[in-house]
């Protein structure tokens, strides 16, 4: 059977681990992907864009697992009470092609795109980075608190969301975080003004421009995860020329990040590369760097793999029967003989299978 992890299951196994643990886990597990990327198939997500949002395919196998992740991203559905951003994914074995986990996977984007926040900030911000100002308090807010207070040991965050009920319910959910102080900020720029990490996870199908040059302090690291969309940018394009930009796959970013707005040939460093010592980092404490994160099928790779060990580890998985078992297996017809009874009424023995639905036609017609 294959390994099933709804969103009650996911969300159960995360609590019991513990937030802070699961994140700093997949932030681990993260950076040793990222450490192999050449081992890795890589190719820019297939998206289907419409007026309202984008519906996201992300493949990726490294020789011995495959994964994908389904993901739609709808600035304007939070108006109608949904969400954002919503996902599910497949694990699965590349010898036998079998799935092994079906996953749900908002709430392990939300996870694995705080964990690659927090290690890519943790690999480029400035030693001592202790304060962040948080621009978006959105679904992913607590996710990327979390995280950069478990990863990389920030201590306060200010934060700016229009929507004061936005902030209100961050600091309640995080409000039992010992070592983490939650500020509210009455603008972008104030939650700016002492920070050492700059957030950015706001949402609206356009081009934003929630921070501007003069909110960047020297040595500042950003990161900037809700530019991830051709047309759908947060940073003022002064940012990006005053800064040195990192990105996942640059193939990828050109279209969706932050970069869509500099020529196709500005520089960037993937950061698999500085991982691995192939590319230099931060060179000063006064550089400003970026990071324009648009999450890459890696991340999730790590995660669908990371969720399915825990799972099995504590039997949080249910089982899906979603593929057929066989004693035969060219006998896939045996399915459905098997299944006679329960559908229909019976076989005739000259001609097969009678008495299906009388309203067979009408049932499957478009
Ligand atoms: N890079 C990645 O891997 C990745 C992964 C998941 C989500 N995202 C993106 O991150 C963004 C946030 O996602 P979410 O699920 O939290 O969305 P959300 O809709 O739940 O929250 C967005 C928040 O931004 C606030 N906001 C809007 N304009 C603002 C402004 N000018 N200043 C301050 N706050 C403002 C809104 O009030 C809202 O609370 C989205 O754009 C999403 O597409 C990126």
């Amino acid at each position: 059977m294959v390994a099933y992890l709804g969103t009650k299951a996911t969300a159960a196994m995360v609590a019991r681990i513990g937030p802070g643990e699961f994140t700093q886990a997949l932030a681990d597990r993260i950076e040793r992907d990222f450490r192999r990327w050449p081992e890795f198939e890589t190719s820019a997500r297939l998206a289907s864009h419409s007026a309202r949002g984008v519906i996201e395919l992300m493949p990726t196998s490294d020789g011995r697992r495959y994964a994908f992740k389904y993901v739609n991203g709808h600035p304007a559905n939070t108006q109608e009470g949904l969400l954002t951003v919503t996902a599910f994914g497949v694990l699965a074995d590349v010898a036998t092609g079998y799935p092994l986990l079906v996953s749900e996977m908002t709430l392990l984007t939300a996870i694995r795109t705080a964990a690659t926040s927090a290690m890519a900030a943790r690999t480029l911000a400035r030693e001592g980075a202790s304060r962040m100002a948080l621009i978006g308090a959105g679904a992913q807010a607590e996710f990327q608190a979390i995280a950069f207070h478990r990863v990389c040991g920030v201590a306060r965050i200010d934060v700016f969301d229009p929507d004061r009920r936005a902030v209100a319910r961050l600091q309640t959910n995080l409000a039992g975080l010992a070592g983490l102080e939650i500020a509210p900020a009455a603008s972008a720029a104030e939650a700016c003004q002492h920070a050492d990490i700059i957030t950015t996870a706001t949402a609206a199908k356009s081009r934003a421009a929630v921070l501007t040059r003069g909110m960047v302090k020297r040595g500042v690291h950003i990161n900037a995860i809700g530019g991830d969309c051709p047309g759908k940018t947060e940073l003022e394009r002064d940012v990006l020329e005053g800064a040195r930009i990192f990105v996942e796959y640059a193939p990828q970013t050109r279209i969706e990040g932050e970069i869509q707005q500099l020529p196709p040939d500005a520089p960037v460093t993937e950061l698999w590369r500085v991982l691995r010592g192939e590319a230099q980092g931060r060179r000063n404490a006064d550089e400003i760097t970026l990071f324009d994160s648009v999450g890459f099928a890696i991340e999730d790779f790590s995660a669908l793999e990371m969720a399915h060990e825990v799972a099995a580890r504590l039997g949080a998985a249910a089982a899906l029967d979603l593929v057929p078992q066989l004693a035969d297996p060219k006998n896939l017809f045996g399915l459905l003989t098997d299944a006679v009874g329960v559908f229909h009424k019976g076989i005739d023995e000259r001609h097969g299978f009678v008495g299906q639905d009388a309203q067979a036609d009408a049932i499957c017609a478009p």
